[in-house]
């Protein structure tokens, strides 16, 4: 018994599309699974120098609960290698990936022939909102909405590209969550909807300038979240007419730039340049999502 499991980072809400899209990108976590006498997680990643080694480890807390909602007991050793070129708590979807890859091990670990709807399912209810989690697991574009039961549409991405612009500091969701409001006026949240409405509708037509435009026009998170993110008018300010939009990614710190790809080729020295305190990374749209080898 040996298997690889690869998952791709993610992209969450392009602006305006707050806990609902997501994009998969060419950034993975990958892990290698072999059997073995008790549980052990051994990383070869920077990102994860010190992550649980043993029972305690995120992944194998996500597959016993998936073996346990099954109603599967205990399951089987394993040696587990961990390779990640995904920052944590950077609004990259490191967490996502995680709970993608557990709830495949349990699948295959416990037989459990889950289709890519359950495992959607399934993450959605661990993350509690689905833009992270269905992309990773589906790859593309996922447009989700979740109240007990997900339900999303995928769209193929292409002929665009993402600059990551990734600082070097962490921004925890659950606190990047907490400057947000609990409520919204009436008048506000049918102008905030409609901006995504019609983001939705640029992503689908791969309308990337109007997509761009809906971007800076977001009303959910991004007002509340760039007190957050010292350099969020810096970098919209340096990037600004040579990319379509710039947006937090998920709920930051990182921004994402979305350009066209030659674009991104022809500026990312200067910008990188221009401000080497942050980590510059070209990011493409990845069509295929989590994949077992
Ligand atoms: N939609 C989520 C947020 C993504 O912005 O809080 C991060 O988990």
């Amino acid at each position: 018994m040996s298997w690889r499991i690869k998952v791709p980072a993610t992209t969450a809400n392009l602006g305006a599309g707050f806990d609902s899209i997501g994009v998969a990108l060419d950034l993975y976590l990958f892990i290698k699974v072999s059997a073995s006498d008790e549980w052990a997680f051994v990383s070869h990643s920077k990102h994860l120098h010190d992550i649980p080694k043993g029972k305690d480890n995120y992944i194998y807390k996500i597959a016993k609960q998936v073996a346990d909602r099954y109603d599967k007991g205990a399951l089987p050793a394993c040696h587990v290698e961990l390779f990640s070129d995904i920052p944590l708590a950077r609004g990259l979807g490191s967490s996502a990936t995680a709970i993608a890859c557990g709830i495949e091990l349990a699948n295959l670990l416990l037989d459990l022939h889950l289709s890519d709807h359950d495992k959607v399912q399934i993450a959605t209810e661990i993350e509690g909102h689905p833009d992270n989690v269905a992309p990773a697991i589906l790859g593309g574009a996922v447009i989700g909405h979740y109240e007990d039961i997900v339900q999303y549409v995928k769209v193929d991405v292409s002929h665009v590209s993402f600059v990551a612009v990734i600082p070097d500091f962490e921004l925890k969701t659950k606190d990047a969550r907490a400057v947000l409001p609990d409520t919204f006026s009436y008048s506000d949240a049918v102008r905030a909807s409609s901006v995504a409405n019609v983001s939705t509708a640029a992503l689908v037509k791969e309308d990337w300038a109007l997509l761009g435009q809906m971007m800076n026009q977001d009303h959910f998170h991004e007002p509340h979240r760039k007190a957050l993110i010292p350099h969020y008018e810096a970098v919209k300010a340096l990037v600004g007419h040579h990319a379509y939009g710039v947006y937090i990614s998920g709920a930051g710190p990182t921004l994402m730039v979305l350009v066209d790809e030659a674009m991104a080729k022809k500026q990312l020295q200067e910008w990188r340049e221009a401000m080497p305190e942050h980590e510059w990374l070209i990011l493409q749209p990845v069509n295929h999502g989590i994949d077992v080898v």
